[in-house]
C-alpha cells in the first residue's frame, strides 16, 4: 500500500513536471515562431515590396504592378524619349522636381536611378485618378504640341513621360517616384530604398 502510495504521488509528480516541461518546450519552440512571423505580418499590413522583372520590357512599353494597392507603372524609355525630356521642358511647372513626392536618391532631371527605366506611382496627384499612357505625339486629341506623356482624364491634366506635370493644369506636383532599388540589372524591387530599408 505504501509503495503503490509512493508509486502514485511519484507518477503525479512526474506527470505535472512532464506536463511543465512539455508547456515550457511548447512556449520555447512558439516564441522564435511568432517573432519570424512578426515581421512578415506587419510588413504584410504596411505593404511588402514588391520584385519587377524588367528583363523583358520592350523599348518603351509600359508595365503595371501593384505595390500596397496602388498601380506602379515601370517604363521602359527610348532614347528619343529621354532626348525629349532633357529638352523639352519650357511647359512643365516643375522640371527639376523641387516639389516633388520622390526619393532623396532620385537626383536626376528625368526622375529615375537609370535614365532608362522610369518608376512611378499611377496615380494622379490631383484628386488620384489614374493617368492614362499616351506615348504617341501630336495625337488628334491631345494636339499637336503633345510628344508623349500620360493625360488624366478625369480633368485633364498632362504629364511627360518622366511624369512632371505641365503648367496650369489641376495637378498641382509631379507624379510620385515610389522608393525603389535595382537588385540586379534586370530585377529591381519597388518599396525597399537603396539602404535595403522599406519605405
Ligand atoms: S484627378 Fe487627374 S486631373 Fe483631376
Amino acid at each position: 500500500m505504501i509503495h503503490e502510495g509512493v508509486d502514485k504521488s511519484k507518477r503525479q509528480f512526474l506527470t505535472a513536471a512532464l506536463t511543465v516541461v512539455g508547456a515550457v518546450g511548447t512556449g520555447y519552440l512558439a516564441v522564435p515562431f511568432l517573432s519570424q512571423m512578426q515581421p512578415s505580418a506587419k510588413a504584410m499590413a504596411a505593404g511588402a515590396p514588391v520584385e519587377v522583372d524588367i528583363s523583358k520590357i520592350e523599348q518603351g512599353q509600359l508595365i503595371r504592378v501593384a505595390w500596397r494597392g496602388k498601380p506602379v507603372w515601370v517604363l521602359s524609355r527610348t532614347p528619343e524619349v529621354l532626348d525629349i525630356l532633357k529638352n523639352d521642358t519650357a511647359k512643365l511647372a516643375d522640371p527639376t522636381s523641387l516639389e516633388s513626392d520622390q526619393p532623396e536618391y532620385i537626383t536626376d532631371s528625368l526622375r529615375a536611378i537609370k535614365p532608362e527605366i522610369f518608376v512611378a506611382v499611377g496615380l494622379c496627384t490631383h484628386l488620384g485618378c489614374s493617368p492614362t499612357f499616351r506615348p504617341e505625339t501630336a495625337p488628334a486629341d491631345l494636339g499637336k504640341d503633345w510628344k508623349g506623356g500620360f493625360f488624366c482624364p478625369c480633368h485633364g491634366s498632362g504629364f511627360d513621360l518622366a511624369g512632371r506635370v505641365y503648367k496650369s493644369v489641376p495637378a498641382p506636383t509631379n507624379l510620385t517616384v515610389p522608393p525603389y532599388r535595382y537588385i540586379t540589372d534586370t530585377l529591381i524591387i519597388v518599396g525597399e530604398d537603396t539602404e535595403g530599408a522599406t519605405a
